[in-house]
C-alpha cells in the first residue's frame, strides 16, 4: 500500500467550498467513459453538465461526508462517501438532481436516469461505506494525491470496521483501488460502457 503524503492540507469540505469541490468533479471526470456517453457534446460541456449536477448532489446530500486536499494553490483533489445506509439520494435530493438533469435535455437526462438506476441496482444489501465520487484535478494526477485521500479513506474503514464500496468507469482506477485492498465483485456495461464495482472487505 502506498505511503502518506505529509506534505497535502487536507480538509473537510462543506458550506462555501462545495461548488468549488462540484466544479473540480465536472472538470475531473469530464473525460471519462460512462460521463462520455452520457453527455456526450465536447469535453468542456461535460465538465460545465457535470460539475452543476454535482453542485446540486453535494449540496442536497446531507450525509455526503467531503474530504479535500490542498497544495496551496486551491483544491487540488476530493473524495467524498456516503456512510452506512446513506447512500442512495433522498427524495429531495432526487426531484432536484432530476430537475437539474432535465435542464440538459430529455435525451441527456434519460441517460443520466439509466446510468444512476445500473449503477444503483449493484448496491450491496449489507452495510457499507460507498465511496464516491473521487477525483483529482487532470494536471496534478499522478503525484500520489489521490493515493493519500484513499489512504485516510481506509484507514476510516478499519477503526470502523465496516465493508468499503465503489464503482467507477476507467480501468485504469480498478488497479488504483485494488492497491487499497478493494476487488471487483461486478461488472456491466452502462450506455456501452464497462463499469466495475468493488468491495472492500471489512477485516
Ligand atoms: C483515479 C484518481 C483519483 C487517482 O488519483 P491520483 O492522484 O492520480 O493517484 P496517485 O497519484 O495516488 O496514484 C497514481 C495511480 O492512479 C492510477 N490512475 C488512475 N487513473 C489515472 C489517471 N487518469 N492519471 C494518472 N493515474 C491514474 C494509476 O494506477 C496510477 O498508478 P501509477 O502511478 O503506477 O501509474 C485520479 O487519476 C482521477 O481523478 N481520475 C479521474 C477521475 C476518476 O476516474 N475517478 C475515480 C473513478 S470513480
Amino acid at each position: 500500500m502506498p505511503t502518506s503524503q505529509p506534505y497535502h492540507r487536507v480538509h473537510a469540505i462543506g458550506g462555501a467550498d462545495l461548488d468549488a469541490a462540484a466544479d473540480l468533479l465536472g472538470r475531473g471526470m469530464a473525460d471519462n467513459p460512462v460521463h462520455i456517453a452520457a453527455y456526450r457534446g465536447d469535453e468542456t460541456s461535460r465538465a460545465l453538465r457535470h460539475g452543476l449536477l454535482m453542485r446540486t448532489l453535494l449540496r442536497r446530500s446531507p450525509s455526503l461526508q467531503i474530504e479535500g486536499v490542498d497544495r496551496g494553490e486551491g483544491l487540488a483533489g476530493i473524495a467524498a462517501w456516503a456512510p452506512p445506509g446513506t447512500c442512495q439520494p433522498t427524495p429531495d435530493a432526487r426531484l432536484h438532481l432530476l430537475g437539474r438533469a432535465l435542464t440538459f435535455g430529455p435525451g441527456t437526462a434519460a441517460r443520466l436516469l439509466t446510468w444512476t438506476r445500473a449503477w444503483a441496482r449493484h448496491d450491496p444489501g449489507a452495510p457499507h461505506v460507498h465511496l464516491g465520487p473521487v477525483s483529482v484535478d487532470r494536471h496534478l494526477r499522478g503525484r500520489g494525491i489521490g493515493g493519500f485521500l484513499l489512504l485516510r479513506h481506509v484507514g476510516r474503514l478499519d477503526v470502523a470496521g465496516v465493508d468499503g464500496y465503489l464503482e467507477t468507469d476507467r480501468p485504469e482506477a480498478v488497479g488504483f483501488y485494488e492497491r487499497f485492498g478493494y476487488a471487483v465483485v461486478d461488472k456491466t456495461d452502462v450506455l456501452g460502457t464497462r463499469c466495475w464495482f468493488m468491495r472492500r472487505r471489512a477485516e
